[in-house]
């Protein structure tokens, strides 16, 4: 299956981590379709960790937690379905998920066909506890056979967390998405983080197989699995996150409580001008356009109606100024006989149309979405 598009959805973990349930699952689908979340795109619901027994049955199968799911994961397949959403699962290449639940080592086949007759549309597969003396693209290329030979369209999720220089082989897996760093969590140090790792990897980020920076953390709170009360991301540094994970074009998981979402978060999430630069048809790349201290940088990605999208993210603790010249990199010269007309997508006001150059400040923390048309003089 090819991917043309970085998936987008929820995922149990940040908030949730192994207090999940069928009656959770029903609720958080109920709600990505009432809030609007489907309708904006998010149409991919993945239970991560801990939904298992910690033993397989006797035929070798997983089998799900009774306790947590009552009906079984096909009922809950079937319910998640009906609501017009897909439907997501985890596991591990390893002997154990990073829960310490069975993993699919050395029963990638039998574990496929499983997924496929419960009807996982999506499984993010982890790499806690692989054998020491396995290769981990080895171990990809297995369960990703093992799932375009199950009869079911399965999309496949490496998170081997950037681990072994992923970007350089996971595009042989079958893999359509590759997480490349370690874990998020609410608190701007980790998405900094994140974002410096990609200034090596982004090059390989492409169509079929996405550059996943991990789920969002936008609408935490310092509420859940992946948050610190004392210590979480302001609304500004959540607009960055997302303004960051849109350009870049990871896929949009998001990891926060859908059911109890404030209306600040509500319209970073459900941005539809910022999802589309996420979702551009022609998905580009964006390359670096300039860089000043303390990661303080512009990137550009051209989309595919012919105009470009300025990124500008201040990680720095300073307010920045930022020169755009028209010709740095973009090569758009006086002899092009061209303007830029500006639009601030986050703000939603036009900027004006600008020759040569526009200047711009930016605090710290804070972020720019500019998007730029092409006009003759
Ligand atoms: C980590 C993974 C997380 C989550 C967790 C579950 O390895 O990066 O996203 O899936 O395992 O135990």
């Amino acid at each position: 299956m090819y991917l043309t598009r970085p998936p987008m959805g929820f995922n149990t973990w940040n908030t949730f981590a192994d207090n999940i349930s069928d009656q959770l699952v029903r609720e958080i689908a109920d709600r990505m379709v009432s809030d609007g979340y489907l309708e904006c795109g998010y149409n991919y619901l993945v239970i991560d960790d801990c939904w298992s027994l910690h033993t397989r049955d006797e035929q070798g199968r997983l089998q799900s937690d009774p306790e947590k799911f009552p009906y079984g994961i096909k009922a809950l397949a079937d319910y998640v379905h009906s609501k017009g959403l897909k439907f997501g699962m985890y596991s591990c290449v390893g002997n154990y998920t990073c829960a310490g639940f069975p993993g699919s080592y050395e029963y990638e086949f039998i574990d496929a066909k499983t997924l496929a007759e419960w009807g996982v549309d999506y499984l993010k597969l982890d790499y806690c506890y692989k054998p020491q003396t396995e290769d981990g693209a080895r171990l990809y290329r297995r369960m990703g056979l093992a799932l375009a030979n199950c009869g079911r369209d399965i999309v496949l999720s490496a998170c081997s967390w950037g681990a072994d220089e992923t970007h350089k082989w996971i595009k042989s897996t079958g893999a359509q998405l590759f997480r490349s760093t370690g874990d998020i969590f609410d608190n701007f140090g980790s998405i900094r983080e994140i974002y410096n790792i990609q200034k090596n990897i982004y090059q390989y980020n492409g169509q079929g197989c996405f550059n996943d920076m991990d789920m969002l953390v936008v609408g935490m709170n310092g509420e859940g699995h992946v948050a610190n009360r004392d210590n979480f991301c302001t609304l500004e540094e959540y607009r960055t996150h997302f303004s960051i994970w849109a350009l870049f074009g990871s896929p949009l998981m998001i990891g926060s409580d859908i059911r109890s979402q404030t209306d600040a978060t509500k319209a970073i999430l459900q941005n539809k001008a910022v999802i589309a630069i996420n979702q551009d048809p022609a998905y580009r790349q964006p390359y670096l356009f300039m860089s000043k201290p303390g990661n303080a940088d512009v990137w550009v990605r051209h989309m595919d109606n012919g105009d470009l999208v300025f990124g500008i993210f201040n990680m720095s603790e300073n307010t920045e100024m930022f020169p755009l010249s028209f010709t740095d990199h973009i090569g758009l010269n006086r002899t092009c006989g061209v303007s830029l007309k500006l639009f601030d997508v986050w703000d939603m006001k036009s900027l004006g149309t600008f020759k040569d150059i526009y200047v711009t400040h930016v605090e710290p923390h804070s972020s720019k979405l500019i998007r730029a048309r092409i006009c003759e003089d």
